[in-house]
């Protein structure tokens, strides 16, 4: 069943406002999407179009089928969909536990029973329940970040990099956590830099270039594919990529 429905997705900022130019895809329940793609080709502002922080200009998005176009950060929210972003995205003197209940701020009676299963979907949270956020690794922010999003119990997960500066190790297993929560039945949208390994891992990859879809399709088959890899990869699949598509660390 598709859960969340993005129709040629149009808008930006006061001061950029041609950022995302027609920008269409679709996410069914259960179903982990990666979006990829240059610096600067909008992803994360799709993120925040989708969810209340910038209002599209033309285009509409829809949850379960219900229009959500342009509703405030708190509607979307209580329509079921959730955006962890790359930044900022827990409280750093607060510890676990009060994070998680920051999750659940707008229906405050189900933070116990929430943060429950969250702790047993997510083991490591409930061993460092009583531990600051600050003082927890960059992985184990992100999982916390994870659980904090998931305490509202959303039928859709937005994540905006979400392994953005972390180990090898530590982006492996973030990535597994973000799989298996698309299996529990969350339709999942993850913006990542780390392209290769979004793609082996999610069901469908969408390329953005420019604030467009460039390239769409089944996410191991397009890691596959050369032209994605020659333009998108660099041939490897590591590193990130600059604005026209190339590979910086294998471009001369
Ligand atoms: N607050 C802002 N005000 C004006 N322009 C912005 C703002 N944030 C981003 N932009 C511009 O919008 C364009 C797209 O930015 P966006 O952050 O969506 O890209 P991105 O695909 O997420 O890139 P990255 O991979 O670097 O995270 C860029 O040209 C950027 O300079
Ligand atoms: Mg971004």
């Amino acid at each position: 069943m598709t859960a969340l429905t993005v129709q040629e997705l149009t808008g930006g900022y006061a001061a950029a406002d041609h950022v995302v130019k027609g920008v269409s895809f679709t996410v069914a329940s259960g179903e982990l999407v990666c979006v990829i793609g240059p610096n600067g080709a909008g992803k994360s502002t799709v993120l925040k179009l989708l969810t209340g922080l910038l209002r599209p200009r033309a285009g509409q998005v829809a949850l379960d089928g219900r229009d959500i176009t342009g509703q405030s950060p708190r509607v979307v929210i209580e329509a079921g969909m959730v955006l962890v972003p790359q930044e900022r995205n827990v409280f750093g003197t607060l510890s676990v536990e009060e994070n998680l209940a920051m999750g659940c701020f707008l229906d405050p009676g189900r933070a116990k029973a929430r943060m429950t299963a969250v702790m047993d979907r997510f083991p490591l949270l409930a061993e460092r329940r009583r531990q600051a956020a600050r003082t927890m690794s960059g992985g184990q922010r992100q999982i916390l970040a994870m659980g904090q999003a998931l305490m509202s119990e959303p039928r859709v997960l937005l994540l905006d990099e979400p392994t953005a500066g972390l180990s090898p190790k530590a982006a492996t297993d973030l990535f597994a956590l973000v799989r298996a929560t698309a299996e529990t039945g969350v339709a999942v949208l993850m913006v990542e830099q780390n392209a290769l390994q979004a793609m082996q891992i999610s069901d469908r990859a969408l390329v953005l270039v420019d604030g467009r879809n460039a390239h769409e399709g089944p996410a191991p088959a397009l890691a596959r594919d050369p032209a994605i890899r020659r333009l998108f990869l660099g041939g490897r699949g590591e590193g990130r990529m600059d604005a026209t598509g190339t590979n910086r660390e294998t471009s001369p």
